[in-house]
């Protein structure tokens, strides 16, 4: 049975890794899926290769730290696909966080794509969904918004700014028939995790993770931690005192992994 038959879901950060599994699985479940990120050849390519499938796609370019582009992008997409069902606020980025200089560029980037980005996507689609009175608004968050980490500070608690959010916004909207899922992964197998030169324990490939993402969306759940291993592994790591957090991180932060292109 195909879990998403007639509805339309858009994905932010479509371009690659989780977004661009998740936009796969969501079409073959029979979703009209609207892509959405800010490089558009692989956006059109992902859609081509959803059309050929027999899917549905539509693509449009936004930096989803900036509200009018995300809105303008989101209308461009509804235009084509129809009002939304599913929004999947998903673009993130990732950077190590250092002391001197304090890298606050980075800081404020991670903030601006990582919390800002879900706010924008969520205000482009909440009050067609209120006068609807049904709809369902995720977030990809991440496990690491459950501790703060040496090294990864601006990133950890960018997470834990949405973790924030969607608990507030899943309790206000709980009688106005639209569903909020906060999904927290572990590492999953993406060019954002490509450069890491550290053991991740508990890694998933992306379409794997897709389809655990795509399967609890279907079951409405409130929050998805997953994998199980991981999620009680940051439940211990969130209970260890500092010094022990600080002699496991202490090498990392020495040498943390950065991204291949500036934030
Ligand atoms: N990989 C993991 O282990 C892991 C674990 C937990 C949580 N997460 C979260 O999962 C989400 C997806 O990460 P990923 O691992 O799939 O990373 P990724 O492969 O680097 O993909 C990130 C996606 O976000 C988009 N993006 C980045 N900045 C953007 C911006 N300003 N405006 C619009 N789109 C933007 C990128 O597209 P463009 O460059 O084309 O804009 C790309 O499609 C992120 O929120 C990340 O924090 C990842």
């Amino acid at each position: 049975m195909r879990r998403f038959a007639d509805q339309v879901a858009i994905i932010t950060g479509a371009s690659s890794g989780i977004g661009f599994a998740l936009a796969k699985e969501l079409a073959w479940q029979g979703a009209r899926v609207g892509l959405l990120a800010r490089r558009r050849v692989p956006l059109a390519e992902l859609a081509e290769e959803i059309r050929a499938a027999g899917g549905l796609a539509a693509y449009a370019t936004a930096d989803v730290g900036d509200r009018e582009a995300v809105r303008s992008a989101i209308t461009e997409l509804t235009t084509q696909l129809g009002p939304v069902d599913l929004l999947i606020a998903n673009a993130g980025v990732g950077a190590p966080t250092t002391l001197n200089p304090l890298n606050v560029h980075d800081f404020e980037k991670m903030y601006r794509v990582n919390v800002f980005g879900v706010v924008y996507s969520f205000d482009a689609v909440l009050g067609t969904m209120l006068q609807r009175g049904r709809g369902h608004l995720a977030a990809v968050s991440s496990l690491a918004g459950y501790k703060g980490l040496p090294g990864e500070w601006g990133y950890t608690s960018s997470k834990a700014a949405v973790n924030n959010l969607m608990e507030g916004l899943r309790i206000q909207l709980r009688d106005k028939g639209i569903t909020v899922t906060n999904i927290c992964p572990g590492f999953i197998q993406t060019p954002m995790t490509a450069k890491n030169q550290f053991w991740m324990p508990f890694l998933l490939d992306a379409d794997t993770a897709a389809r655990r993402i795509v399967a609890a969306l279907a079951r409405k759940k409130k929050v998805y931690n997953f994998p199980w291993g991981m999620s009680w592994l940051m439940g211990l790591t969130a209970r260890l005192p500092d010094w022990l957090v600080a002699r496991v991180m202490g090498k990392y932060n020495e040498n943390p992994p950065w991204p291949d292109q500036p934030l």
